[in-house]
């Protein structure tokens, strides 16, 4: 995903970490720092736009607003190498953040949890299967410190159910009356089985 502007001061990084501040760590660059931020609002805007239309929603769940309003964390992976893009390219992101949540377990009952949920995710369409996305998530998995069978994830699509299956055994999902997934091994003390 291309924009009229270099991306290198704009995101910094290869990954780029972006929370409510709009402040990405590791960024450099001569441009005023004001078009930066504008810039990164430009990004985040459009990379919402886009995983949008993706997954067939009426509006986007990520924009630079809804960033400054919430306390999430976006994860930017961008094509540090700019192969025959000259000003960079933006793979695609993930967002998440911390939600408090009443889950079910395997026996019904609920429970009050506040895990770290997968909000939104998006590969460009022209990189998808290529690898892109476990990149980005294993570094969001590192990052945050979490193991994937602790996450809950807001309607996922069938790509996602798809890829959390290939890359990490997330098969058997615990049924909930929300929009949340969560596998076996969410309410466990031990890793679940592969
Ligand atoms: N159909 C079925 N499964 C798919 C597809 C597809 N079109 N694309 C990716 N996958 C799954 C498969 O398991 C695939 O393995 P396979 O090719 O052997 O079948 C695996 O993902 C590939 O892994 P990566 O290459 O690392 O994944 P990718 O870079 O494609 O990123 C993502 C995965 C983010 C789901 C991407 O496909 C995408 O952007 N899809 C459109 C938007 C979307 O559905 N986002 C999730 C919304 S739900 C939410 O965000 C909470």
């Amino acid at each position: 995903m291309e924009f009229p502007f270099d991306l290198a001061p704009v995101l910094g990084d290869r990954f780029c970490v972006v929370d409510q501040h709009l402040r990405p760590a590791g960024r450099r660059g001569p441009t005023h720092r004001g078009d930066l931020e504008q810039q990164l609002r430009t990004v985040i805007d459009e990379l919402g736009k886009a995983s949008a239309k993706a997954q067939g929603l009426p509006a986007p769940v990520t924009s630079a607003t809804r960033m400054e309003a919430n306390r999430h964390v976006l994860y930017i992976l961008r094509d540090a190498e700019g192969r025959g893009t000259p000003k960079g390219a933006v793979i695609g992101f993930l967002k998440v953040g911390y939600k408090k949540l009443f889950l079910l377990d395997r026996n019904g009952a609920h429970n009050e949890a506040e895990p770290l949920c997968v909000l939104d995710f998006y590969i460009h369409e022209s990189l998808q299967r290529h690898g892109y996305g476990r990149e980005l998530f294993q570094h969001m998995l590192q990052s945050e410190r979490v193991e994937p069978w602790r996450l809950a994830v807001d309607r996922p699509s069938e790509k996602l159910l798809a890829f959390l299956h290939k890359h990490y055994g997330l098969a058997d999902a615990i049924p909930q009356v929300n929009n949340f997934v969560i596998f076996e091994g969410f309410f466990s003390n031990r890793p679940a089985p592969p």
